[in-house]
């Protein structure tokens, strides 16, 4: 018994130990924690339950038998977050640059599975050179079998991907199927082929950083959500996003208990929006003041800066926010926000997250740029990620709501629960200058006349009490009161029930 014991202590060190001491100094010197160290972050101390860490490669081409590291690359397992249960995997770049192996990639299956089973959502820490060379297509195959379980995952549990190091290729795929995917600056980066083959097909010379890294994902591509200066940092913003998340498809999120008063007004905001109608303001004021606590958990803050996607709690209960930001090109909808918020959308009504919208949009981007790219299938999108969420949806136009957008932004129209507008809220089909050049064309050389017919439609449907005769909108609200009423409605809505046809599943424009 004795000597089993002091085998099994000795296995374990030697896992412990993974690639060895100078591997891990060299880990470090680049900056970046080992995979246990980070779990040792993301989880509540003490609380972590490996599995196989026993688990071989079972490869004996390229000398492979005679190199066998108990884990194989990749520390698997459970643990807590803020004593909510999680699933993880973390890749251990000091172990085979962390490649994914056939067994590798049965161990990231096996707590996936797992996580499938009791209903836990599934954190990886990715940080990996790409698929086991030496296997070939053995790992391409276990690459295979993740993304499939990803896809059976995605809307069952959350899944959130943490990129912390190479993630290239193949490899690029799993993170990409996942709710959200985060980066280290300066250590991560995500690509399908790297810079080499970048030059020998395209002849483009660009760095990994460029061409994948944290600010690349979370500036140009939209591919990430959030870039993070280390690894600890990354580390704690994964558990701050957690504590909105719930922990699958069945169950609600957790509410923190909050002393924010549910009824608090802000009389500030009875200011936001200028007299000027063309003025932009900080969208981004109004969220703050109206969630619990001002805080706010804004996700890709630096892309497709028109529209911004985020959690907040509203008396403690986690709600997913959209707004068009007036300040980046009026706030009006191109293909990027499109995409960018309609995704958001549909992670919030797959986990049971109410939708509450703000609303400031003077319309789609016009242009070449905008139909050549699509902008009628993205734009789409978020009417279709609209149109079909059944969670509490609740909409504040705060000023324009102009036509086709109008009725994306979360309307009355597409089972909006509750609408309220603001007293300067404008909901036509469009603002009063172009509509009266299109309507009053034959007074174009007059502009006295113009004016006049401006002022005359501005006063006529420049406000929100057309749709609000039509029931379009339940009540125009005094900015300050915003939260309060918003806090109300959500209380009204806990209960609510909406199933959409029976059906395989919708065909969405992709
Ligand atoms: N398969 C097997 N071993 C791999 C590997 C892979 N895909 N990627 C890296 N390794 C090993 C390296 O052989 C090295 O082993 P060693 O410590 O015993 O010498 C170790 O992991 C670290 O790799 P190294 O190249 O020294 O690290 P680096 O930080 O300089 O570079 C990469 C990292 C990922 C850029 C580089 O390892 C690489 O290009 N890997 C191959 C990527 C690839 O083509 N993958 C297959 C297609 S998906």
């Amino acid at each position: 018994m004795h000597d089993i014991i002091e085998q099994l202590e000795k296995k374990r060190e030697a896992a412990r130990q993974g690639g060895g001491p100078k591997r891990i100094d060299a880990q470090h010197k680049k900056g970046k924690l080992t995979a246990r160290e980070r779990l040792e972050l993301l989880l509540d101390e003490g609380t972590f339950e490996e599995w196989d860490m026993f688990v071989e490669h079972r490869c004996s081409d390229f000398g492979m038998e005679a190199n066998k590291i108990p884990g194989d690359g990749v520390v698997t397992g459970y643990g807590m977050i803020n004593g909510r249960l999680v699933f993880v995997f973390s890749q251990d770049f000091t172990v085979f640059g962390g490649a994914l192996s056939e067994a590798h990639a049965e161990k990231i299956c096996k707590v996936m599975d797992q996580a499938m089973k009791i209903g836990a959502p599934v954190i990886g820490l990715n940080d990996s050179g790409g698929a086991r060379i030496q296997e070939g297509v053995a790992s391409l195959g276990g690459y295979a079998d993740v993304f499939q379980k990803n896809v059976l995952a995605s809307g069952v549990v959350p899944q959130i991907s943490m990129v912390m190091g190479p993630c290239a290729g193949g490899a690029v795929y799993s993170p990409a199927m996942t709710d959200f995917i985060f980066m280290v600056k300066d250590s991560s980066y995500m690509f399908v082929t790297g810079p080499d083959v970048v030059k020998t097909v395209t002849h483009e010379e660009v760095t990994a950083e460029e061409l994948g890294g944290a600010i690349t994902h979370t500036t140009r591509s939209g591919v990430a959500d959030l870039a993070f200066e280390n690894d600890v940092e990354a580390l704690m913003m994964l558990r701050r996003l957690y504590n909105y998340l719930p922990l699958n498809n069945r169950e609600k999120a957790p509410v923190r208990p909050s002393n924010d008063p549910a009824d608090r007004m802000d009389m500030s905001l009875d200011t936001l929006v200028p007299d000027n109608p063309n003025k932009p303001y900080d969208m981004k004021e109004l969220i703050t003041k109206c969630v619990d606590d001002g805080d706010f958990f804004e996700l890709q803050p630096e892309y497709a800066k028109n529209i911004l996607i985020g959690f907040g709690r509203m008396e403690g209960q986690t709600v997913g926010i959209v707004a068009n930001q007036p300040l980046v090109l009026a706030g009006c909808l191109d293909i990027k926000s499109s995409i960018k918020a309609a995704r958001f959308v549909r992670f919030c009504d797959a986990f049971n997250i109410p939708v509450v919208t703000f609303v400031d949009v003077p319309g789609f981007m016009p242009g070449t740029s905008q139909e050549y790219g699509g902008i009628i299938k993205h734009g789409a999108k978020l009417l279709y990620a609209y149109a079909e969420c059944t969670v509490p949806k609740i909409t504040v136009i705060t000023r324009k709501a102009y036509g086709g957008a109008y009725d994306v932004m979360s309307s009355k129209h597409l089972r909006g629960d509750v609408n309220f507008a603001w007293p300067q809220a404008e909901i036509a089909v469009m603002g009063a200058k172009g509509a009266v050049e299109i309507i009053f064309r034959e007074d174009k050389g007059d502009p006295a006349k113009l004016a006049a017919r401006e002022a005359e439609y501005k006063a006529r449907f420049a406000n929100p009490f057309i749709a609000g005769a039509r029931g379009f909108i339940d009540d125009v609200i005094l900015p300050h009161e915003t939260r309060k009423r918003i806090c109300r409605s959500l209380v009204m809505l806990r209960e609510k029930k909406l199933e959409n046809p029976w059906r395989k599943h919708g065909n969405i424009p992709l």
